[in-house]
């Protein structure tokens, strides 16, 4: 065999074996960066989900992802804003608050008692308000009741 027809034959087993891996590897889904939310999750739910931290914080998409300066599309597979994973980290916690906290029996369990949201804490602001604390050096009011 020439050297060249070797280069080719190489060539394409290194096409076929590779294009064949990422085959495998690709997501059920069609989102790109699921790191929390399951991969196939279906873009109904997504949007609600994502609807939903818009009006948790009361922002817009932008808040947390990031746009194409040229085509004005958004990237939101693109981990560019820190948002964005402080935003992983705020949805493990809620999971884990509704998951460890509100599991009232094995009939009610955490995937269907919402009980815990972003709203609960942010009521509609990217920061939650910090209200004055109440002039107490008892802070769970355990004298009182
Ligand atoms: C408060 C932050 C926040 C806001 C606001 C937000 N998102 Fe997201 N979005 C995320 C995070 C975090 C993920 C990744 C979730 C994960 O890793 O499982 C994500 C993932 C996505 C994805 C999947 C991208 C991929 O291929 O991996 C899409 C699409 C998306 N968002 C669209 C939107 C749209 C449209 C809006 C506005 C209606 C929006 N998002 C608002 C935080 C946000
Ligand atoms: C238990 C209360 C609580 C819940 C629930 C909660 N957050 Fe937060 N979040 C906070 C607090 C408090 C801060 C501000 C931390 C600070 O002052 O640095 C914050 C900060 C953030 C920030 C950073 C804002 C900024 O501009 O720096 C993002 C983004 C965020 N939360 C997203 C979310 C999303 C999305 C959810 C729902 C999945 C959520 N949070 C649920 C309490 C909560």
């Amino acid at each position: 065999m020439k050297w060249y027809k070797k280069l080719i034959a190489l060539a394409a087993l290194f096409v076929f074996v590779f294009t064949g891996i990422a085959a495998i590897e690709e997501p059920a889904g069609e989102f790109k960066n699921l790191q929390v939310l399951p991969k196939n999750i279906t873009p109904d739910s997504l949007d609600r989900i994502m609807g939903g931290f818009n009006d948790g914080l009361g922002v817009n998409c932008t808040f947390c992802h990031t746009e194409n300066k040229n085509t004005k599309l958004m990237e939101a597979e693109k981990d560019t804003k820190p948002e964005k994973e402080i935003t992983r980290n705020m949805m493990r916690m809620t999971m884990d608050i509704n998951k460890n906290y509100f599991q009232f029996n094995e009939n009610v369990n955490a995937k269907e008692v919402q009980a815990v949201t972003c709203y609960t804490c942010h009521k509609g602001q990217p920061i939650p308000e910090k209200v004055k604390k109440p002039a107490t050096k008892d802070p769970f009011n355990f004298k009182s009741n």
